[in-house]
Formats: C-alpha cells, sequence, structure tokens
C-alpha cells in the first residue's frame, strides 16, 4: 500500500498542514489524534492572543518537537508564526519529517529542520540550543523511553522554557501506570499547568486527550 496525505485545517490563517502518513508502520508513521488537539489549541492561542506577543506561545519562538513521527505540531508552529522549527524522532523518521517539509515548504514562516534527537543520548542533546518551546504529542507511551523522555526535557529546557505536551488518557495494559509514573517524573523538576477544555479548540477537543504546561522549578 502506498503513502497518502492528510490535511490538518487551521481555518483561523485558511490554510492547512499536509503530511504524508504511512498506511502501516510504527506508531510514529500516523498523525495521533493528541497531535491534533495540541495543533488545534496552539491556533486558537494564537488568535486569542492577537497582538500580545506575550500571550502567544508560538510566535516568534524557537520550537523543538519531540517525538515528532509526521512532524503535525512543529509543523503547524511554523506555519503559525514560530521564528525556527526543529522536528525530531528516531532516525528511521527522517525521511517522512523531511518528505513533510517540502510538502509544507510555500506554507512555512521559518526555516525548519528534520533531525534525530533519540531521548536519552546526551551526545544528541547537547548539540541543540536551548529552545523557546518544546511540543510532545502522545510520546507517554513507552515503559523503557520514560525515564529518558523526561530527562531529556530537563536537560533540553531553561527555566523561561515552556513545555507543551498532549497525551491521549489510556486505559488498557500498562498505560495508566506509565503516565501516573510519567507524572511524578516530571513532578521533580517541572511546575504543571492543566490547559482547561474551555481554553482548547471548540471542536477538537476531547475529554481523553489532555494538555499541560510545565515550566522548570
Ligand atoms: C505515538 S507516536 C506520536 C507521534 C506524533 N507526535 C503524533 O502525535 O502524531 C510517538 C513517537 O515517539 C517516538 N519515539 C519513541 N521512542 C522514542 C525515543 N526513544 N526517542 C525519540 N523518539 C521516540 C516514536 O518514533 C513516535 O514517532
Amino acid at each position: 500500500m502506498s503513502m497518502f496525505l492528510r490535511e490538518v485545517t487551521l481555518e483561523t490563517i485558511d490554510t492547512d498542514v499536509a503530511l504524508w502518513q504511512e498506511p502501516e508502520g510504527d506508531v510514529g508513521c500516523v498523525v495521533w489524534d493528541a497531535a491534533i488537539v495540541l495543533t488545534k489549541f496552539l491556533e486558537v492561542n494564537s488568535l486569542n492572543a492577537g497582538t500580545d506577543a506575550g500571550k502567544c506561545l508560538i510566535k516568534g519562538r524557537t520550537v523543538l518537537e519531540l517525538g515528532s513521527g509526521t512532524g503535525c505540531v512543529g509543523l503547524a508552529a511554523a506555519i503559525m508564526g514560530a521564528s525556527k522549527v526543529t522536528i525530531t524522532d528516531l532516525p528511521e523518521f527522517l525521511g517522512l519529517m523531511e518528505k513533510n517539509i517540502m510538502e509544507n515548504q510555500d506554507r512555512l514562516g521559518c526555516p525548519v529542520e528534520a533531525r534525530e534527537l533519540n531521548w536519552g543520548n546526551e551526545e544528541q542533546i547537547r548539540e541543540f540550543p536551548i529552545p523557546d518551546v518544546v511540543l510532545v504529542a502522545d510520546c507517554i507511551y513507552y515503559e523503557q523511553s520514560l525515564e529518558p523522555l523526561v530527562s531529556t526535557l530537563y536537560k533540553l529546557c531553561s527555566p523561561d522554557t515552556k513545555v507543551l505536551l498532549s497525551y491521549e488518557e489510556r486505559t488498557i495494559g500498562n498505560k495508566p501506570l506509565l503516565q501516573k509514573k510519567f507524572f511524578e517524573m516530571m513532578e521533580e523538576h517541572f511546575c504543571k499547568e492543566k490547559i482547561a477544555l474551555e481554553e482548547q479548540h471548540e471542536l477538537y477537543r476531547c475529554e481523553d486527550i489532555h494538555i499541560y504546561k510545565f515550566s522548570r522549578r
């Protein structure tokens, strides 16, 4: 089966993020619902902030996305006014991320780069300048990479960096325990703020998908 193109609409600026997806493969090959909810929250935030640069989470900011998969959220940030975006994932996703950068080239408002970043890899982490914003969609998923994800976030952030993280609450298997552990680990280093449903996009929000904003203590 061949790849297909999925479009996530940014209605306030009358454009789409166009994303190639694989029909099958590892979890990073498709756009996850938590990525769409985070993308649409960023759009609402951008609209509500208007010309108040301080309130806008994305405009003029340097952005680093972890576990980008198709790159949906990072590419949307680049379309919505970020000053520089880096989308990252395991090396097997570099080709897909680069294809999606190319697909959106004429809509991007800033440079966007796809890079390998394997959570917990100290050498790789050191190569990234501290960003203003880190985006993470649906990455509380893997037992073995829970601690590396938290330590990577800690090392990539200064106290001024905002982490915007979305995830889908799952009730099967060890997922509830993983999610609980993730928040316990994050709370050692970060303050958290939950983004209320009312602050999110009125259609693209869901009781089971949560968005948190973290800042390093
Ligand atoms: C459920 S997918 C979410 C993809 C995308 N953020 C979205 O929401 O559409 C989780 C992503 O985390 C990436 N990932 C898993 N373990 C990783 C690791 N150790 N280092 C970097 N990325 C990892 C996967 O390759 C995958 O793209």
